[in-house]
């Protein structure tokens, strides 16, 4: 992996062009790096999201000037000193958010408000995994909606999940003994962001008869009662939870910042799989 110079394209129209201040690291990006999707061909690119400043704007682009700060998302490029992007994709930055807070929000928050539109209105919630960056924000917005939440992570991290308002549970072995004895009562639905078969085996265990069994992870797992969730992409959505976090309503964790230049390292410490709450680049 390196940092390569391209020549910039004329901006299309219905585009602006933003100078990145910041930029979070999803698992996805992290995974490209290992040549996983050797498949796509070469060269690759990085990033889903982004905060910075507008330096441009093309023809029909309304609403937005040069010198605004705002937020966004984008398909495989924000890893970048200079984007271009459809205006549709942004939203305004409050000026009381970070860059670095506001450049890792958009790919969790819509997973995370996907993931509950999805599973639809429950009164409790299994999240295995909930330490993590699309974890933090799930729990958070599970009990905005006034949803029991459940949620594993390592012991490192119990005090923080318990912080978000969920019930805290380590995972590992006797896991399900665990959730059984915080609630008694089969739970109402379950999303797996670990990507594990103690997640799956846990949810089967603890999750009622006809209760939703999800997982965002990606993978196969054992049972074809796991569903699959993948994001849907929505500005609203996405601005729901910069709202939250510019009132102070959500708390937003940022793990580690690490220089643009030093992009790989942050991928590999995202690859590791122990974030708490987003590793973020900045520009
Ligand atoms: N389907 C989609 O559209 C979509 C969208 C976004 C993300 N994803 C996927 O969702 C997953 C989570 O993403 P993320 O951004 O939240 O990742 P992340 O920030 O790296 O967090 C991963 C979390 O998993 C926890 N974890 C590690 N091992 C675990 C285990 N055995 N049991 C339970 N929890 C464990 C870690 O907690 P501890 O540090 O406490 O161990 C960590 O907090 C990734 O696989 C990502 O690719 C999918």
């Amino acid at each position: 992996m390196e940092i390569q110079e391209y020549k910039l394209e004329s901006l299309p129209a219905g585009f602006a062009r933003i100078r990145t201040k910041a930029a979070g690291i999803n698992p996805i990006d992290a995974r490209r790096m290992t040549g996983e999707f050797k498949h796509a061909g070469l060269p690759q690119t990085f990033g889903t999201e982004f905060s910075g400043e507008i330096i441009a704007v093309g023809q029909n682009a309304e609403g937005f000037k040069i010198g605004d700060a705002v937020l966004g998302s984008g398909g495989s490029f924000t890893h970048a000193t200079i984007i271009d992007v459809p205006i549709g994709n942004l939203i305004r930055k409050p000026e009381n958010i970070s860059w670095e807070v506001a450049g890792s929000i958009p790919g969790v928050a819509q997973t995370a408000m996907t993931i509950l539109d999805e599973i639809g209105p429950v009164k409790s919630l299994l999240i295995h995994g909930a330490s993590g960056g699309v974890g933090s924000i799930t729990v958070q917005l599970a009990k905005e909606r006034g949803i029991e939440v459940i949620g594993t992570s390592s012991k490192r991290n119990l005090e923080y999940v318990q912080g978000l308002g969920a019930i805290a549970i380590e995972y590992g072995e006797g896991l399900i003994d665990r959730i059984q004895a915080a609630h008694p009562e089969p739970i109402d639905a379950a999303v797996d962001m670990a990507g594990t078969e103690e997640a799956t085996q846990a949810s089967l265990a603890t999750v009622k008869k006809d209760g939703i069994i999800s997982t965002i992870a990606g993978k196969k797992t054992s049972s074809d009662r796991v569903i699959p969730i993948w994001v849907k992409r929505n500005p609203k959505n996405l601005q729901h939870v910069v709202d939250g976090i510019e009132a102070g309503t959500f708390n937003w964790e940022i793990d580690s910042v690490f220089p643009f230049e030093n992009a790989s390292d942050a991928y590999s410490k995202v690859l590791e799989g122990h974030t708490k709450g987003k590793t973020v680049l900045s520009f």
